[in-house]
Formats: C-alpha cells, structure tokens, sequence
C-alpha cells in the first residue's frame, strides 16, 4: 500500500500503535500502525469526519486514547519516548504541538500580550513575570516583530480582529513553542491567497531550515500538493494510503472516496 520516496532516518516522528478513539459507541479512529513526520513536509487528507483532528488530538493527548501507544522520535539521536501517556503540556514541551482547526478565543489579550504569553510557556516561565520582567520581552521581541511584520494584521498592538487574524496568531503562537514536530489542522483555512501563500512559504522555511516536521490537514488541495512531500489519505477512521503526492492524486481510491471522480487529469 505505500508508495513513494526512501524515508530519511532523522526527522522527528510520531509512532502510532493500534490506536482507537470511539465516540458514544462508534468508532471514529482506528489506526493499527502509522508513522508521521518522517518525510519533512506531510499532508493528512480525506473526508470531513474521516477522523484527522481527532488523530491529531489523540497524537497531543488533549483527548484520551480508548486503546494504543503513541511514541515520539525527537529525531536528534534521543531516545524514543512514549507519549500515550504523558499529559498534553508535558507532549508540547517535549516538541509535538498543534494549532486549532476552531480557531481559540484571544479577545482578552492584544497580539503581542497573547504572544509574549506563548513564549512564556516556550520558557516554561510564569506567566504572571513576563509583563513584570523584562526577559521575555527582550529575548523573543524581535523574533515575535518578525513574525509580525512578515504576515498582515491590522495593528498588532491591538486585538485580533478577524477569524484570519486569529488563525496566524495560532500559528505564530505554535511556533515560539519551538516545535520538533508540527501539526497543522487547516491552518490557511478561511485566509485569502496572498496571506495563505506566506503561511506556506513560512511553514516550508520552518521544515527545510530548522528540520520542523510538519503534518498537514487540509481540504485545500493544492496546499497539499504544493507543499507536501509525502500524504497520508485518511477515511472512515483509517490511514487507507500513503505515498508521493503524485500517486495519492490520481489513486482511484481517493478520487472515488474524496475528489469525486471529475478530479482525475484537472
Ligand atoms: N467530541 C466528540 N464527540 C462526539 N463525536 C465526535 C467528537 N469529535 C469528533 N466526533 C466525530 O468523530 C468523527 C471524526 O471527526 P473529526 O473531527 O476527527 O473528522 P475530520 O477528519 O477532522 O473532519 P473535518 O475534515 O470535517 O474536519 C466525526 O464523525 C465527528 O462527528
Ligand atoms: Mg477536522
């Protein structure tokens, strides 16, 4: 069932063991063995309610396994650690961390607060020191400055405005966390092309410069396939095939259960 290219030995990684989630009785993952991160760049595609997020949630711990392992490879020569069960911010400092497909609410703090914020937790620092101190400021001010002059708001100084502005505050914000392996559940969704393009580009320097793996849900196919270097297509709970990109798009498996089968030679 796989396809596609040799598997470097040293990205981070994620390794998923007869993992099953239910939900009132019906079983909505079920993934015997899968392993993701390992090829820089990876798509995680299928149907709405195929069970993408609720892999992602189940990889992170935000939601409890019915059965399985989950370990993590940091990639760098340590060992493999299991993180099945670790809770969800002890996974996030070990470098497995993931924005939100429903956007989080930070209309209580300005950008910049919100962000200092999350770089307080990269430090594991408190958060009531970080407007108290200086530090934090002056160790991450021109790296969060970067970050937002590079993708569009509004006024950074003020409150996220929009549900896009929010989206790439989730995005910023999971990267301060210095992420080893990044999950990202429909992370340009809702942006408009010019800022979706930077998004990407961004999470293209992330991969190729600092060796972030990076797992990517997205409907928007041709995100995917810009991207991506390898895909996992997801449906009824399952990882049903891997490979090149190029294989995954014209595989008739795909095109019946998700493209629809105009898609073929577009
Ligand atoms: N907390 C929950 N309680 C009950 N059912 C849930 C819960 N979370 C998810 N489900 C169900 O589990 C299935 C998988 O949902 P999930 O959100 O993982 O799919 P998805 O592949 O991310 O879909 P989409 O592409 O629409 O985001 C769906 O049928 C969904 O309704
Ligand atoms: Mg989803």
């Amino acid at each position: 069932m796989a396809e596609g290219t040799a598997v470097p030995a040293s990205r981070p990684s994620v390794h998923v063991q007869g993992v099953v989630k239910s939900f009132d009785g019906r079983v909505v993952v079920d993934v015997a063995d899968l392993t993701l991160g390992r090829h820089g760049i990876e798509g995680l595609i299928g149907p709405n309610g195929a069970g993408k997020t609720t892999l992602m949630r189940m990889i992170m711990h935000s939601i409890r396994l019915d059965r399985g392992k989950i370990s993590f490879d940091p990639g760098d020569g340590a060992p493999e650690v299991v993180i099945s069960s670790e809770p969800a911010h002890a996974i996030a400092r070990m470098g497995v961390v993931k924005t939100n497909q429903v956007i989080q609410d930070f209309e209580q703090l300005t950008i910049w607060d919100s962000l200092l914020l999350s770089a307080s937790q990269a430090r594991d620092e408190r958060a009531y020191r970080i407007f108290r101190e200086g530090r934090v400021w002056s160790q991450y001010g021109d790296e969060i400055q970067g970050y937002l002059d590079y993708l569009p708001f509004d006024n950074p100084f003020g409150f996220a405005g929009s549900a896009g502005e929010k989206k790439l505050l989730d995005i910023i914000r999971c990267l301060l966390l210095r992420p080893k392996l990044l999950l990202l559940d429909e992370p340009t969704a809702g942006l408009p092309a010019g800022t979706r393009d930077r998004v990407m580009e961004l999470i293209r320097k992330k991969a190729s410069e600092e060796n972030v793996s990076v797992v990517i849900v997205e409907h928007d196919l041709n995100v995917i396939w810009n991207l991506s270097s390898y895909v996992h297509f997801m449906a009824e709970g399952s990882v049903v095939l891997q490979g090149d990109p190029a294989w995954i798009r014209e595989h008739a498996t795909v095109v019946e259960k998700y493209l629809g089968k105009g898609h073929v030679g577009r």
